[in-house]
């Protein structure tokens, strides 16, 4: 069924869409944390390993798998598997491509909401006049009514969620160029241009008397080579799943943006363009904000500390305290926090794409119709989320889809596209109308290298996380589930596996509906059908 004939208004337009959906929260929040939490220097060295053997090889796997699935008219994972495939569990394994991004939606939303709560309050100076760290955790948490008795101190934070829900759904209602394409346009500008004026105002702030410390100090803890982490195992998974993350691979997202492609258009440049975009916006600019600053206002030891104390204590607690200590703080708050909120909802809008994908496409629903239902259903998942909060609820969310899944998805479509797709294969399709040609040692890497490290990565995280938390014996913070908290954490889990059911169902009933035959596989949807509908006249030779 071909009921949804979307495609790329322009080659800009299609960058700039996947550097926002790649650019987000990770970035800026999750990049100095990590990088603090796993020893700087010796973090960004396995990091970089990563980028080169993972990051990158996954990104141009996920556009090849995305475009490919385009010239069948499948712009979701159980359809793109099953065009590689021609096995009836191909499109069964392809429900891991519903449930995470899903997942993901709910709960980044979520988070992404407190960001837009706090440019209100950046600019509203609501926070003003708390003077430590341990008084700005304390208004975060009472922000996110942890620790509150009643549902009546969670009204502000619903407030911000359903603005934030609203205003990405009517994104995603508007189709991929008519929505996300012009989100994108605008939101990563502004985005650019608040990071870049906030990382020169902090590397011009001066050293804090009773401190000493400078900007200088903060960029030599992350930047300067330092080998003597290198023999924790957990250095090494903590940067290769901040690669996952922050390039959005193993989401689903954006081999949905892909598949919007054609077959002449190029994915090589375009992949590495993305994935450049978003290293200048982590390493550079992410590196060059939180981590400093409060490096300048705490001094190294502190700024280890504050990020081993909670994962969003630095950008939310900490850098309020810097900014409120300086002339128009309360711009630069409105700045940070904004810059926060695009970055988020250019990566949010992504994540809803191959769900609405699938319905539009297996369905024949209507774009607006199902971008509403998704709504809906993100709304109540959203609800438990900020009641929940305090149980430890949204962490379960966040370590089985946003950090395991996203190495067991990788894992497994990397096997699919370079090993039962075959390396020849996989390779000329990426090639296809591509504007560079790749070194032949990238064969092999994605071939060997990319699914070796991923197979290494998912044994070593199963074995020393997943299977230790899966049986309660440590929770995803590495502390201990208390015994009040076991109620939540096995409902959140129990609805995980609801979901990945109903989707499974789903994909069931789509294809009896559809007729499709796994052993014969789809038919080719002729380009002309959908460049009829596309913002691009036909004859362009190329975007
Ligand atoms: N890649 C997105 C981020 O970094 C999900 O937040």
């Amino acid at each position: 069924m071909n009921s949804s004939n979307e495609a790329w208004g322009s080659r800009i337009g299609l960058i700039l869409a996947m550097a926002g959906n790649a650019v987000g929260l990770g970035n800026f929040l999750r990049f100095p944390t990590q990088a603090a939490n796993h020893g700087g220097g010796s973090f960004m060295i396995t990091y970089f390993i990563a980028l080169l053997l993972l990051g990158i090889p996954l990104m141009w796997i996920e556009w090849g798998i995305g475009r490919n699935g385009g010239l069948y008219r499948k712009g979701h994972i159980p359809g793109m598997f099953a065009a590689l495939w021609k096995h009836p569990a191909a499109k069964y394994l392809g429900a891991i491509g519903l449930v995470i991004p899903f997942i993901v939606l709910t709960y980044y939303t979520y988070i992404e909401s407190w960001t837009l709560a706090y440019t209100f309050f950046s600019i509203t100076k609501g926070y003003w006049g708390v003077e430590s760290q341990a008084g700005m955790t304390d208004f975060l948490h009472a922000y996110q009514g942890i620790g509150s008795p009643g549902m009546a101190a969670l009204w502000l934070p619903f407030l911000f969620f359903c603005l934030t829900l609203v205003i990405n759904i009517w994104v995603v209602s508007k189709g991929i160029s008519g929505g996300i394409e012009k989100l994108a346009k605008i939101g990563m500008p502004i985005l650019f241009v608040f990071a870049a004026v906030l990382a020169v105002v902090v590397l011009l702030l001066p050293a804090q008397p009773e401190v000493g410390t400078t900007a200088a100090d903060g960029l030599n803890f992350i930047y300067r080579p330092d080998l003597s982490g290198l023999g924790d195992a957990g250095v090494w998974l903590a940067s290769a799943g901040q690669i996952f993350f922050t390039l959005s691979v193993g989401m689903g997202s954006l081999q949905t943006y892909a598949s919007y492609l054609r077959k002449k258009d190029d994915i090589l440049l375009s992949g590495i363009a993305t994935a450049a975009t978003n290293e200048t916006a982590e390493v550079v600019l992410g590196g060059t904000i939180a981590i400093p600053a409060a490096v300048i206002f705490f001094g190294v030891t502190g700024v280890t500390q504050i990020a081993a104390s909670g994962a969003f204590n630095l950008g939310f607690a900490t850098m309020p305290l810097v900014f409120m200590q300086l002339p128009l703080g309360h711009l630069l708050g409105f700045m940070w926090f904004g810059l926060l909120f695009f970055a988020g909802i250019t990566s949010s809008v992504a994540m809803a794409t191959p769900i609405m994908a699938f319905f539009r496409e297996e369905f024949g629903f209507k774009r607006e119709r199902v971008a509403w239902t998704i709504g809906l259903v993100v709304l109540i998942a959203g609800m438990m989320h900020i009641r929940f909060l305090e149980f430890g609820f949204l962490d379960e969310w966040d370590y089985w889809a946003g950090t395991f899944g996203l190495a067991l998805f990788a894992t497994v479509e990397v096997i699919l596209f370079m090993w039962v797709y075959k390396p020849e294969n996989a390779w000329k399709s990426i090639h296809q109308g591509a504007d560079i040609q790749l070194p032949r040692v990238f064969k092999f890497i994605m071939t060997f290298v990319t699914p070796a490290y991923l197979i290494v990565i998912l044994l070593w995280w199963g074995y020393s996380e997943a299977l230790p938390i899966l049986t309660l014996v440590k929770n995803p913070n590495g502390g201990m589930y208390s015994p009040e908290v076991l109620p939540y954490v096995l409902l959140s889990r129990a609805i995980i596996v609801f979901i990945l059911i109903t989707f499974l169902i789903l994909i069931r009933v789509a294809w009896k509906r559809n007729g499709y035959n796994d052993r014969v596989g789809f038919r080719e949807v002729h380009e002309d059908a959908l460049e009829s509908e596309s913002a691009f006249p036909s004859h362009q030779p190329n975007r």
